[in-house]
């Protein structure tokens, strides 16, 4: 008790108990965009490109799992969104390639981890759902969007931190790819509740499988 109230003196005693003590903050604590150091710069810069090496192989591997997610669902609605997803992303891998340019890098890819993980868990969930079922065809609606809300997470975040850098042609084309990931996420609910939740639940019903 004794040591808080020290502490309480001494913090208090800085500000000098006056309202206007958040006026007297450090300069490294109100350190933002505009007053940035090069070297902070320099550090977000090299965050910024390993980002994009990591979300180029996420594009990447996404063209290998989505045609395997097209051949597992059995919804022709839900087949044409994720065979147009796919020409989607190689748009988007072009764009990030159009990004590694514009910032003077080599478009290079680094393994990304969390859409590995993703892509795995997919996999084991068409392991683990029948054939035909409109159970496989909720799982992976529910898979997929787990990759779009991680690309969403990704892009804003990438799209965001170019426009505080200033890199405004960087931000733009990281945006438009956001945009796209968002679509993709609202089709993939539209799909879900258009039929497919509701066809599912009646088949939990009967315990019968077809082959
Ligand atoms: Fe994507
Ligand atoms: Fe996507």
């Amino acid at each position: 008790m004794a040591k808080q109230a020290t502490k309480a003196k001494k913090s208090s005693g800085r500000s000098g108990g006056s309202s206007s003590s958040s006026n007297k903050s450090s300069n490294k604590s109100s350190a933002s965009s505009a007053t940035m150091t090069s070297e902070q710069n320099t550090m977000l810069e090299k965050f910024m490109i390993d980002s994009l090496k990591d979300i180029y192989w996420a594009e990447k591997h996404l063209t290998k799992a989505l045609p395997k997610f097209e051949k597992a669902a059995t919804s022709q609605e839900l087949k044409q969104a994720f065979q147009d997803h796919l020409e989607v992303t190689e748009e988007q891998i072009a764009r990030l390639e159009q990004i590694f340019e514009i910032m003077g890098k080599k478009a290079q890819a680094k393994k990304c981890e969390a859409m590995e993980g993703l892509s795995k868990e997919a996999e084991t969930v068409i392991e683990e759902t029948e054939k035909g079922s409109k159970t496989r065809d909720v799982a992976l609606i529910i898979s997929a969007q787990k990759v779009e809300h991680y690309e969403i997470a990704a892009y804003g975040g990438l799209a965001q931190l170019a426009r505080t850098m200033g890199m405004n042609e960087v931000a733009d084309l990281l945006g438009q790819t956001l945009e796209e990931e968002k679509e993709t996420d609202q089709l993939l609910t539209q799909i879900a509740e258009n039929d497919i939740n509701l066809q599912a639940e009646e088949e939990g019903g009967e315990e019968e499988t077809e082959e």
